[in-house]
């Protein structure tokens, strides 16, 4: 993520990442090729030893098509963004350190009542499955890559929210003895993001808990992260510790940081620039050339709908 650091009592202007900076390590990685991606099989391994690993690959559910060739495996798990352990996109290596057995994740807010569940007992409870999907970086990197994992609407379902909350809010594990980024005080961690209840509660809304017909790698989000594909990929919060269901529209981490440039909806659209650069365009990972950016990320016949009544808000950043 490219953010504009303007607090004048942190930093000064000329400390924000220039987006030349950020296509200069895309070109060093499009440089290194395949060939020195495939010295190291990052997740790989790591999988066999995941205690459900035997549950993949699931079952596919084709009902949301296959938007197109998939990224190769090896890019889209060295090919990362997890600020928690460092801003640059190689922290696949650093992220092996994140523990994530026993792993539980706390339910609550406006929930019938609060609880606590491990992860292995909440997956025995999911339906699993399989969907390819695209995925647009507000940095303008596309993948299309397999999740296994389960629709929110079955984690939602099984939380029993009460009293009609009108958003569910996530947070990614804060752990500072395995992640080194956290000590960036700049940013407001831990990691927060959230969905209306009806954007949440729609079919398209997934939680990934696998990647490629494996268990999920720590560097893409392990063991669960949201993935909502419509929407810039900022808003798909990985490693997750916590879901709340509340009245009030959370704010996220990057919208705390710079209001200006990311925002709650953050729906994808070609035709609304980011301040900084232009979103008309992506550059699929390990691809050549730019392709379009399409409206809801292609989702739109899905989607757009969730949106008519919201017009008036930034739907678009
Ligand atoms: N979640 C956490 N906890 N920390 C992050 O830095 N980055 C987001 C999102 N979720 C991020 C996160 C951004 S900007 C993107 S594009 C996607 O994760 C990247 O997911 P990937 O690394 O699996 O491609």
């Amino acid at each position: 993520m490219l953010i504009k650091r303007t607090r004048g009592w942190e930093l000064p202007e000329r400390a924000a990442t220039p987006e030349g900076l950020y296509l200069e390590r895309r070109a060093i990685v499009k440089a290194m090729g395949l060939g020195a991606m495939a010295l190291a099989a990052p997740g790989l391994a790591l999988a066999q030893d995941d205690p459900t690993a035997g549950k993949y690959p699931a079952p596919r559910n084709a009902k949301f098509g296959t938007p197109g060739p998939m990224t190769p495996e090896k890019l889209a798990t060295t090919y990362n963004n997890f600020y928690e352990f460092d801003s640059d996109k190689s922290i696949w290596r650093a992220a092996q350190k994140m523990p994530i057995r026993p792993w539980t994740i706390k339910v609550g807010g406006k929930v019938e009542k609060p609880f606590e569940i491990g992860f292995d007992d909440l997956l025995a409870k999911m339906p699993l499955e399989e969907r390819v999907y695209r995925h647009r970086c507000v940095e303008t990197w596309s993948m299309i890559v397999p999740w296994s994992g389960f629709p929110l609407k079955s984690l939602v379902e099984f939380c029993k929210p009460t009293g009609n909350p009108q958003y569910i809010v996530m947070k990614t594990l804060a752990d500072t003895k395995s992640m080194p980024g956290l000590g960036d005080v700049i940013y407001p961690w831990p990691y927060t993001e959230g969905l209306a209840m009806d954007e949440a509660t729609h079919e398209l809304a997934f939680i990934a808990t696998g990647l490629y017909g494996k268990p999920i790698p720590k560097q893409n989000g392990a063991p669960l992260r949201l993935v909502a594909p419509w929407k810039y990929g900022f808003k798909n919060v990985k490693s997750i510790v916590s879901i709340e269901f509340a009245d009030k529209r959370p704010v996220g981490l990057w919208e705390k940081l710079q209001a200006s440039e990311y925002g709650f909806w953050a729906n994808v659209n070609p035709q609304v620039p980011h301040p900084r650069w232009s979103q008309a365009t992506e550059k699929p990972l390990g691809g050549d050339q730019r392709i379009p950016t399409q409206l809801y990320n292609g989702y739109a016949e899905f989607v757009a709908g969730l949106y008519e009544s919201r017009k008036s808000e930034k739907l678009f950043m």
